[in-house]
């Protein structure tokens, strides 16, 4: 039937239906957010942005670091014929070339550059994977609490998510997984320094997920991929190390970013690299390559293509956040907030003192600290704060912190 989507009528057969279902439900799901910012944006609006304590998002404010702006400058001189022509899907060979050399280093396994993509963003690689991989109704397990988007980005490709808990400590719980793992699991998503909690998993028990996919694949006669989502590597705190993910277990699908480490993120460019013995990494590949077209991002931006080639032993400078991170952990401590310190990311994700996280984020507002739920991680009873704020508005932000807690006690 056509719709006039422009028509004011009320005498319709049947009203306009602008928005699909399923759209809506993902709107009023997610409206908490939606009020959150727009409080946000009332109290900026009143009481200035100075004023207003804003640790809700995880955007980067440290700046690129220097060689960007000489590189970025370099590039847009070079007026070579074809620089912004399309390419193949997968990206330019010479630029996965250089990234897949300091995979190489970091993994401590040869990656190949024919197995890697450029993409549009972790975001990008992590549609075109759940792309490739999912047939409707198959399973991808997310270790809460997870960034929020995953589950839709599983939805987006027919697939469900299945939501399971890391420990107290929020590692992850691999008697959890072993449970709900089944012959509709296709994949588990990991990502380490995590958002939202700044943890890190070890390699011991990345190690041990590893083989029990491994495992549980044989059981279920299929492949069971391990996708690493990994945008925080290079942001590492104290002598923590990240470990590399393509050693001991093959079915392995590690994608990443340059949006965090090089503060980037409005750039949408980023990468995946398949582990080079994966199962039927041919036919996976050609897949993916398939779904960066069809999906409609045809290939990663051309000209940041060229830019971050030459960027891949150098970052921002994380030191800033280090030292916003011991701040912070001193004010969270001192208010009596209980959280595990932060071992990478830029995240830190304390428990509520009361149950309800919304409510309490409320309290936080009057303060004029914005905080984002835990139950949007799919973890209610925490807050989540992003230190991608200037040291001073941390510094500055205590009292309130305090003052939340206090009135929390009382109520
Ligand atoms: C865990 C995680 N994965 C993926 C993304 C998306 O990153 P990108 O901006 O590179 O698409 C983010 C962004 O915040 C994130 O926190």
């Amino acid at each position: 039937m056509f719709i006039n989507l422009f028509s004011t009528s009320q005498t319709q057969e049947r009203p306009t239906m602008a928005v699909s279902e399923k759209m809506k439900n993902f709107s009023v799901k997610s409206s908490w957010i939606r009020k959150m910012f727009e409080e946000g944006a009332r109290l900026k609006a009143e009481f200035g942005n100075d004023n207003v304590f804003d640790f809700s998002l995880g955007n980067p404010d440290v700046p690129p670091p220097e060689l960007f702006q000489e590189i970025l400058l370099e590039t847009a001189r070079d007026t070579s014929p074809g620089h912004h022509s399309y390419m193949p899907n997968g990206g330019l060979p010479w630029v996965r070339e250089a990234i897949a050399a300091r995979m190489s280093a970091e993994q401590g396994v040869a990656v190949n550059h024919g197995d890697m993509l450029m993409t549009c963003g972790a975001a990008g690689a992590l549609n075109v994977t759940m792309k490739a991989l999912l047939n409707p109704g198959e399973e991808v397990i997310l270790l809460a609490p997870y960034f929020v988007e995953y589950s839709f980005y599983v939805d987006n490709h027919g697939g469900v998510g299945k939501v399971v808990k890391t420990d107290d400590e929020f590692n992850i719980d691999l008697e959890a997984v072993e449970a709900a793992l089944s012959e509709m699991t296709r994949a588990v998503i990991i990502n380490s320094p995590n958002n939202p909690t700044g943890q890190l998993y070890s390699a011991e028990s990345i190690g041990a997920l590893g083989q029990l996919l491994e495992e549980a694949g044989k059981k279920f006669g299929s492949t069971i991929y391990l996708v690493s989502d990994e945008p925080y590597r290079k942001i590492i705190f104290d002598d923590y190390q990240v470990p590399p993910i393509f050693s001991h277990v093959r079915n392995r699908i590690v994608l990443s970013s340059f949006s965090k480490d090089l503060s980037l993120p409005g750039e949408r460019i980023g990468y995946l690299a398949l582990h080079p013995e994966a199962d039927d990494k041919a036919l996976l590949l050609d897949a993916m390559t398939l779904a960066t077209r069809i999906l409609g991002f045809v290939n990663a931006p051309a000209f940041m293509q060229r830019v971050v080639a030459e960027l891949q032993e150098v970052s921002s400078d994380h030191t800033i956040y280090a030292r916003r991170r011991d701040i912070f952990c001193k004010i969270l401590s001192d208010a009596g907030y209980d959280f595990i310190p932060p071992k990478g990311a830029f995240y830190v994700f304390p428990k509520t003192p009361i149950a309800d996280d919304v409510k309490f984020c409320s309290y936080l507002q009057d303060e004029k600290i914005l905080a984002v739920p835990g139950r949007g991680f799919g973890a209610p009873g925490h807050i989540r704060l992003a230190f991608c704020v200037d040291e001073d508005f941390i510094k500055r932000s205590a009292e309130g912190f305090k003052a939340a807690v206090k009135r929390a006690a009382i109520n």
